[in-house]
This record gives C-alpha cells, sequence and structure tokens, in this order.
C-alpha cells in the first residue's frame, strides 16, 4: 500500500481531466491514468465467490508471490450480489477487495451482466435471448440476454451503479470492466422493434430504404419499416445483411454505454472504463463500440496451441487501433484452453513469449484467466495457475518469471508506446460484405488482411492498423488490403494523405461498394478510380492458380482483377501470364504516382512469395526501414516509444538462439541476451538513443 500513497494527492491535479481526453491529447500512452500505480499490471481473474473466505488470504499471498500486483474481480457474479430482486449483499465483495488491497493489488471489477441470475430470467423471461431460429435461451449458461431489452437494461444499469457507488473511489480499483465479451445478438420481438427504430432513423423514409438497397429485386419493397424482416444470414439483400451489422453495431454499443454513462458520475475519473474483446470478432464494430471507451481490452488464446506468431500480432494491433493507444490484455492463458477440439498446452517459454509480445504490441497489462479451477463449472478443464489442490501448476514459474520480468521493466516501459511507419486499414463494413458474397469460399478477409500483414511486419518490424477514417498524415505507407466498402468522404481523405505524400496501396475487391453494399456505378476502386487512374476491367474467382510475372514474380491463387490503365502515368508492376485465359497480358499490380505520393492497386491475392517481393518494394518505395535489418524471422523486433525514452523489444519465438546485432547506442536491459544473442524462447530488451 505504502508504494500508492501518493495518490491521493495527485487526485486534485488529476481529477478535472478524463482519461479520454487526455489519450485525445496524445500526451498518455499508459492505458491507466494512475501515474503513482505500476505501469504495467500483471494478474489474473480471481473468483473469490468460488472459494471459502478462509482461503483468499493464502491465495492473495500466493498472487503475490508469483509477481502479481492485479486481480480482477467480479464478472459472473451476479447472483451472489443481488441474491434475490433488489436485495443485495456486497459485505463478501466488500472483504475480498479489502484483502486484495492489503496484499497490494490493484483492482479491475468486472460488472456482472453477462451472466443474469435465475430469479432474474425466471420472473422476466421476455429479457432472454432468442436466436435467429426463434429458440429462446433458458438458465445455465452465459450470455442469455437480449441486448435490446429494456428490463435487461434496467436490471444491468442498476447493479453496475451499486458496484460504482461501493467501489467507484476504492484507492485499489483502477479499472472498470463492462460485461464480459459481448456478442451474440437477438432476434426477439424487443429486438425486432429496435431494428426497425434503427432503420427508421438510418434512412429517414422506407423509399430511401428501397433505393439504397434496391428493393425492386425479387418482389423486396418495403412499404414501411414494419415488414422488413431481421435477418443476419440466409437469403437475403445485401444491403439488410450489411445493417444488419451496424445494427448490432449499435445496439451493443448502447448496451455496453448504458452502464458507462451510469457509472462514470460515481467512479475516479482516472479508472478506465472498457469492455473486454475476443479475437477478430465479427458481431459489431470495434471502432465504433471504443469511440466512449477509455482503453481497449481483450481476450487472447491460442486455442490450438500452437502459435502463428504474425497472425496474432496483426489482431494485438486491431485491438490497439480501436483508440490508437494502449491496450489491457485482460485474459490470456496459462497453457491452454478448454475450448478447443484438442487443448493442447502451449510449450515451455511460450505463454512467457505471449505476454511480451502483448506488450511490445501495446499491451499494458497482461492478466491470466484464471487463478485457480472452480470445482465444477463448465470450465474446470482450463488452464489455470494453481491446480485443483490449490497448489502451483507447472506452468507457474514461468508465469512468475514473466511477472518478475515486466514488473522489473515496468518504469522503462512506462508512457512508452509502439511505433511504425506502416498502417493498415481494417473496415469491418469490408470485411462484412466479402463475407456476405465471397464469391470465392477461400476469400477469407481476416485471411486476406493477414496475408498482407505477414511480410509488412516481418520486414518493416512495426505496423500499425487503423479504422479508414483514422488520420493517416504520420505514416508513410497506408495498405488497405481489401477495402470493398468505400464511402465518398473516406476516399476524399485518402485522396488528402495521397496528395500530400502519402504512399497508399489497395488489395483486390477495394473501391467496389457504398456503405449501404450497393455496387458504385463505376468500376472499381470507385471513388478512387480518378486518382488511380485505372479501373478494374474484371475480377475472376479462380480454382487454379494464375502466373504473375514483373517486379513481383509468384502466383495469383485463388482471386485475379484485371486492371485496365486509363491514364498515361500508370505504371504497371506486374502482369499475369495466362495463356489462353482472360488474364493473359494483363496488369496485375499498377501504380500511379500522384502530388507527392502515390496510389498502387494489387488486382491479385499473391502467393506468399509474391507477397514478401511486394512488401519489399513498397517498403522501398516509401523509404521505410526496419529497425534491425537482417533479423532473423524467428525474431519478433518491436519499439516502444515515449516519455523520452525508446525502449526495443526482441522475441525469440525460435526453438535455437539467433544472433542480434545492437544499433549504435543500444544497452541491453533485461532478458535473455548474451554473448550477441537472443536464446531460445528467449525475450531481451535494450534501451535506444533518441534516434532509431
Ligand atoms: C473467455 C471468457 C472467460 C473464460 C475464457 C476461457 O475469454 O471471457 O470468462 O471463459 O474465455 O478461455
Amino acid at each position: 500500500m505504502a508504494r500508492w500513497a501518493g495518490w491521493a494527492v495527485l487526485a486534485l491535479a488529476l481529477s478535472t481531466t478524463a482519461p479520454a481526453a487526455l489519450a485525445q491529447a496524445g500526451s498518455l500512452s499508459r492505458a491507466t491514468a494512475f501515474a503513482d500505480k505500476p505501469a504495467i499490471a500483471v494478474g489474473v481473474a480471481w473468483y473469490p465467490e468460488q472459494w471459502p473466505e478462509a482461503r483468499w488470504d493464502t491465495d492473495l499471498a500466493l498472487m503475490k508471490a508469483t509477481g502479481f500486483n492485479t486481480v480482477r474481480v467480479g464478472e459472473f457474479a451476479w447472483s451472489r450480489m443481488e441474491p434475490e430482486e433488489g436485495k443485495f449483499d456486497f459485505a463478501w465483495l466488500d472483504r475480498a477487495i479489502a484483502a486484495a488491497r492489503k496484499h497490494g493489488m490493484m483492482v479491475v471489477i468486472g460488472t456482472p451482466t453477462a451472466a443474469p441470475p435465475a430469479w432474474l430470467t425466471q420472473k422476466y423471461p421476455e429479457v432472454l435471448r432468442v436466436d435467429e431460429n426463434g429458440t429462446r435461451a433458458g438458465h445455465g449458461g452465459r450470455r442469455h440476454f437480449s441486448f435490446a431489452s429494456a428490463r435487461y437494461r434496467d436490471f444491468s444499469r442498476r447493479i453496475a451503479v451499486e458496484m460504482a457507488r461501493r467501489y467507484g473511489k476504492d484507492p485499489a480499483v483502477v479499472g472498470w470492466q463492462i460485461d464480459n465479451e459481448v456478442g451474440p445478438p437477438s432476434f426477439d420481438p424487443e429486438s425486432v422493434a429496435a431494428w426497425h427504430a434503427f432503420l427508421q432513423k438510418r434512412y429517414g423514409s422506407i423509399d430511401e430504404l428501397n433505393r439504397r438497397w434496391t428493393t425492386e429485386y425479387w418482389s423486396q419493397h418495403y412499404n414501411d419499416f414494419g415488414q422488413v424482416p431481421l435477418r443476419a444470414t440466409g437469403q437475403q439483400n445485401p444491403g439488410l445483411l450489411l445493417d444488419f451489422k451496424h445494427f448490432t453495431t449499435a445496439t451493443w454499443t448502447d448496451y455496453v454505454q448504458n452502464q458507462v454513462r451510469a457509472i462514470r458520475p460515481l467512479i475516479d475519473p482516472r479508472a478506465f472504463v472498457t469492455t473486454n474483446t475476443m479475437f477478430w470478432n465479427a458481431g459489431f464494430d470495434h471502432f465504433a463500440m471504443h469511440r466512449d471507451l477509455d482503453i481497449a481490452s481483450w481476450d487472447n488464446y491460442i486455442q490450438e496451441g500452437r502459435p502463428d506468431w504474425v497472425a496474432n500480432g496483426a489482431n494485438h494491433d486491431l485491438v490497439r487501433g480501436y483508440k490508437q493507444r494502449n491496450f489491457w490484455l485482460m485474459e490470456t492463458q496459462p497453457g491452454r484452453v478448454d475450448w478447443a477440439p484438442v487443448n493442447r498446452a502451449l510449450d515451455p517459454g511460450q505463454v512467457r513469449e505471449m505476454a511480451w509480445q502483448a506488450v511490445a504490441h501495446g499491451a499494458d497489462a497482461v492478466l491470466y484467466w484464471q487463478w485457480r479451477p472452480a470445482a465444477n463449472g463448465q470450465e474446470t478443464y482450463h488452464g489455470a495457475v494453481l491446480g485443483q489442490d490449490g497448489k502451483p501448476n507447472p506452468i507457474q514459474p514461468e508465469i512468475a518469471r514473466t511477472a518478475a520480468d515486466l514488473v522489473a521493466a515496468a518504469p522503462l516501459l512506462a508512457d512508452t508506446a509502439p511505433t511504425a511507419d506502416v498502417a493498415m486499414l481494417f473496415s469491418y463494413d469490408s470485411r462484412w460484405a466479402i463475407d456476405i458474397q465471397r464469391h470465392h469460399k477461400g476469400f477469407d478477409a481476416i485471411k486476406a488482411f493477414t496475408d498482407f500483414y505477414r511480410p509488412l511486419r516481418t520486414q518493416a518490424q512495426g505496423v500499425h492498423v487503423v479504422a479508414p477514417e483514422a488520420d493517416l498524415a504520420r505514416y508513410k505507407l497506408v495498405v488497405a488490403p481489401n477495402l470493398m466498402v468505400l464511402t465518398e468522404a473516406q476516399a476524399k481523405a485518402l485522396e488528402t494523405y495521397v496528395r500530400s505524400g502519402g504512399n497508399l496501396v489497395l488489395g483486390p475487391r477495394s473501391g467496389m461498394r457504398d456503405d449501404a453494399n450497393a455496387l458504385w456505378p463505376q468500376k472499381q476502386p470507385g471513388p478512387l478510380a480518378g486518382l488511380l487512374g485505372a479501373e478494374i476491367a474484371q475480377y475472376y474467382a479462380l480454382d487454379e492458380s494464375v502466373g504473375v510475372t514483373g517486379a513481383v514474380a509468384g502466383k495469383a491463387t485463388i482471386w485475379a482483377e484485371d486492371i485496365m490503365p486509363i491514364a498515361k502515368d500508370v505504371q504497371v508492376r506486374a502482369t499475369y501470364a495466362d495463356k489462353h485465359g482472360w488474364l493473359d497480358g494483363k496488369p496485375a499490380i499498377v501504380t500511379r504516382k500522384v502530388g507527392k505520393g502515390s496510389i498502387t492497386y494489387v488486382g491479385a491475392w499473391l502467393d506468399p512469395a509474391a507477397m514478401a517481393q511486394l512488401a519489399t518494394s513498397l517498403l522501398a518505395d516509401a523509404k521505410v526501414t526496419p529497425i534491425l535489418p537482417g533479423a532473423d524471422p524467428d525474431l519478433e523486433i518491436a519499439v516502444r516509444a515515449g516519455g523520452g525514452k525508446r525502449v526495443l523489444i526482441a522475441i525469440n519465438h525460435g526453438k535455437q538462439a539467433h544472433p542480434l546485432a545492437l544499433p549504435a547506442g543500444a544497452k541491453p536491459a533485461g532478458g535473455d541476451w548474451a554473448d550477441g544473442q537472443v536464446a531460445a524462447h528467449g525475450i531481451a530488451w535494450f534501451t535506444l538513443g533518441e534516434t532509431k
């Protein structure tokens, strides 16, 4: 407790500025606004309600011995906090939080609304979720409420407010997590009514909806909003299906904000408010969800226990992009999960690699799920720090080592954030529009994104992932793998970026549709065709690959577009070799220099080697240089900078040691670096001077 004693004095100075405002000012990279608390949180999900109180001290002492400084409590414990309607029992949680505080832990509180108690759903069955086939959920699982239920919102708000009143000013409580992994939509009558109200607000009149969705097709014309079915899948108008996603985004965002708005006035303004999200979750637009949250947080699991490190890093970068600031890794696995077909444990060393990878990509916290398996319940086989006997599992020493590293490195990492000269645009609308009509079953937008990301990340050693609306001026190279949905406003902003010296790269299927998922009247890239000075004459789904030759050589695997240059200054970088086929000799990749910048269109889904060549040439054109040229592919390299510091992090994901030639001025600061090498499965961090 002593090390936090100064916080009350600082409270006055900071309390007038909300964390969100500080983040916007760009002055704060760390994810909590408590300057007096550890800059890196390391901890675990702890469910005191599952254990006798007499055990709590032992558990907290063991957590402390593991090196943890943080616990997350509360989510899922609704039936314990409110055992009967309107009757609250917080005495146990008061004591649990007090015990955590006594052991020097920071506390994150989760609101328990992912798991409504049985009395609630029994008395008010209309709050229960209904799936797309009309089946109403029952009690016993979780997330079985309707996201549109007004009554459920009332109950959720009330329990959140009760918690905020009690713990909002508790000196140990640094953050609030709303609900837990919000996700499945509902198709109950209230959701249907909300859908109709949503469409009315979006389109103003039914005529406008008919126009934007082009309903003069299969007799889809609607006379009023009440006729529009609420559907997520199946034979439906693509405009309806994309708007369903806009609806789930609005509804989930409002569901979360219902609690945020209620607790904000009651909690310490330095405490963050977040909601924990899932791996590449397609349920809603995460950029929109995070607009009114302070930080992003997410749950990173490698279900099959066989990490693809680069792909995993892409998801970290996406999460960082939600707010373009550091985030919390709210959950990660102590070895294995319990929900994969085969729940293979990570190899020794890889749990530590996961933690450091998160930090290298901008996490200011690593929290394990979970401390100890409950004696019963759906997740008894999940990885945990302790076994069912209450003693450390074999993974505990590795976690303790990780915690020790992170605590030691925290002062250096404080106020630093990952640097990058390259940004990739992630567009939820585009991802959904592609999924609604893939045209090739293998055209998975996440796979396509990762295929572009992989060589860019490996070669540039830093990539930010941002929304299409983000300010791009600071990036030398911006890559949008499949920007299928492109609005006029986005196109204008991208054009400004290019004309002021930026280098923009569009991948296949870009600029094809508007935000009602209708085709633009001009060929791709639609509103950017003028800037490119070229358009897509035709697109082809491939069942066998087609050769690509030129500055980039290899194969178009599942997708190829024939690009037709119109302006004279369009440079063809590669063409197709497709004897007797439609694509023979046609341009596959073109670039046009415009103003001080350039725009490139890549029409082919390239094989990995060709993609790597493409990345090399794009990075060279944009004058992006790696931090450590020639580093072994097993080594993941990142720099976190800020507060006058630059910290180089090297993670060896391989099974053997690799040499690391340090840049001038680099000084070892910790980890497994010896004799110029990073040990197998080792981590090393260094301080750098002010320049790269
Ligand atoms: C999710 C949930 C946790 C737990 C873990 C298990 O991330 O948020 O409550 O179920 O999965 O992997």
